[in-house]
């Protein structure tokens, strides 16, 4: 195919982890992806370092680049090799340092013979440095007219909805809305991409289902067996409903509750519709969250900030939240957003569990499981790990069966005494992708293709800061529960709201009292 234009992509902070572990794996994956499709490429590492130095570090990072499973190792290695070509060191410090990458680009595409179709900037730095490196791309490496410039950032975007707005303000100086892509990892994430068209690709059998006469409770959880070491100075600030609930779980929350547009492949209906969403949720109070915090994350945190002695730190390291959405369709429907570190297990998902008879959930006596209609009907998003181990989408069999694109998802084959939610495999239709795709390969292709909907707009990101915000701050003085962390932490998943209790705990996985949310 001929070529249409060269497309540059900037990765700031080049040598650091992030960059490491999934951004230059996925750079080369969209490379793999794109190349031959009318574009020609080049990437360019940069980071604060000096030349040499920079250029070995980078090479270390590039060393472990990996092609698809199926690529014979010649093919593999020459693949590499043409990436590598491609791919530089820069130091990037001073306006000037960015005026002369701006050249450099400028004198490539002229030697190509080509026009320059546009730049991404990727910021795997640290925000403190967004606001110095936005103005010196602004001020010195905006591509000509006809290009378009692209600028990527990663959380954390502010620290409070006061923060996350002078944040945003600032950058709104340099940047236009639609040259900004705000990175929620999770929205990459296999599992979770797939949730709108799911429910677009069923929406007759979702239509009369999906919402409060029907929806039991949803629950979000995203539970970590790690713990925060070696982070500590990040995590005393910022916590778990920082670091996952206002931003993994809410994205999702809103994915499950927004009102589907008629077009969902309209990045804009996608996000003005989740807009609607975020704006529905329900105010919450210090009633609506259980927090804990694993019982060595105060000592770790007198060894790495150096506190003294009988420091405790009241940093929630777990917290299970009882969120409810204010409109029509899920008035009165208990979502459940969980997550912690130093759990009992490492697990991701969504689940949407269905009302069933009255006798058959309430009442204990009268459990028939053998029953068909009296078994729990539940949609699942695995996002991964678990007792599955990878991204999966389960329906009951005694709910309908879905249907999913072929090309990209396949049936689970049965695997004998595997259970899921307390349940045999065999009670659910269930799909995996055909290929895992890291969620970071799968953000910078929707960047490339311009694909807005699976990036936190301005707006989005106030709005979920509105609603978490004040429970934030009704808690800046409240000690969590210690919990031991690890295999025994069972008894922190039975949450209570306001009397009633739900339990999370693998063993009892339908364990539900009557009462909650109401
Ligand atoms: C990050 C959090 O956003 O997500 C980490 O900062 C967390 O604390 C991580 O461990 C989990 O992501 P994943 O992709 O490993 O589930």
């Amino acid at each position: 195919q001929e070529l249409q234009g060269h497309v540059s992509i900037i990765l700031l902070g080049a040598t650091g982890d992030l960059a490491k572990k999934y951004l230059w794996q996925g750079l080369f994956q969209l490379y793999l992806d794109e190349v031959g499709k009318g574009h020609s490429f080049s990437f360019h590492g940069a980071a604060l370092t000096a030349p040499k130095q920079g250029q070995e570090l980078m090479a270390k990072a590039l060393e472990s680049l990996s092609c698809p499973k199926d690529t014979a190792p010649s093919h593999c290695a020459r693949l590499k090799g043409q990436f590598l070509q491609l791919s530089q060191y820069r130091q990037l410090k001073t306006a000037e340092d960015y005026r002369v990458l701006s050249k450099d680009i400028e004198a490539q595409v002229e030697q190509e013979g080509l026009r320059e179709a546009g730049r991404i900037f990727y910021f795997s730095v640290p925000p403190f440095a967004y606001v110095d490196i936005a103005r010196n791309i602004n001020s010195s490496c905006r591509p000509g007219p006809g290009a378009w410039l692209r600028v990527v950032f990663e959380k954390p975007f502010g620290h409070d909805h006061l923060s996350a707005q002078q944040l945003a303000t600032e950058l709104g100086s340099f940047f236009q809305e639609e040259e900004m892509y705000r990175v929620d990892h999770y929205l990459g994430k296999q599992a979770v991409a797939q949730i709108l068209p799911f429910r677009d690709q069923n929406r007759k059998a979702l239509d009369s289902l999906w919402n409060r006469h029907h929806v039991e409770r949803v629950e979000i959880i995203m539970k970590e067996t790690v713990d925060a070491e070696g982070r500590i100075s990040f995590y005393e600030e910022y916590g778990v409903i920082r670091d996952i609930l206002q931003n993994h779980l809410t994205e999702i929350l809103t994915l499950v509750a927004m009102e589907l547009p008629q077009d969902v492949s309209s990045s804009a209906a996608v996000l003005q519709h989740k807009l609607q969403a975020f704006r529905a949720l329900r105010g919450l109070h210090r009633g609506s969250a259980v927090l804990g915090q694993y019982q060595a994350y105060s000592a770790q945190v007198r060894g790495e900030l150096q506190r003294p002695d009988g420091f405790h730190s009241l940093t929630p390291t777990f917290a299970g939240v009882l969120v409810h959405v204010d409109n029509l369709r899920w008035e009165g429907v208990p979502f459940i957003l969980m997550s912690g570190k130093a759990l009992d297990e490492r697990v991701g998902y969504v689940r949407v569990l269905f009302k069933n008879r009255a006798l058959c959930v309430h009442h204990e006596r009268n459990w028939a499981p053998e029953q068909s209609q009296c078994l729990p009907r539940q949609i699942i998003f695995h996002i991964g790990h678990g007792e599955l181990g990878h991204p999966a989408i389960l329906v009951s069999r005694n709910l309908f069966r879905p249907s999913l694109p072929a090309h990209s998802w396949t049936e689970v084959q049965e695997q004998p005494g595997l259970q899921v939610f307390g349940r045999p495999l065999s009670d659910f239709y269930a799909y995996s992708p055909v290929k895992e795709r890291d969620a970071y390969s799968i953000l910078l292709s929707h960047i490339f293709h311009c694909r807005k909907e699976s990036f936190i707009t301005t707006e989005n990101l106030l709005a979920s800061w509105v609603f978490w915000t004040p429970l934030l701050d009704s808690l800046d003085h409240e000690a969590p529960r210690i919990y031991p962390g690890g295999a025994e932490t069972g008894n922190l998943l039975d949450l209570e709201f306001n009397g009633s209790h739900l339990s999370f705990s693998q063993q009892q996985p339908e364990q539900l009292v009557p009462g909650l949310g109401s």
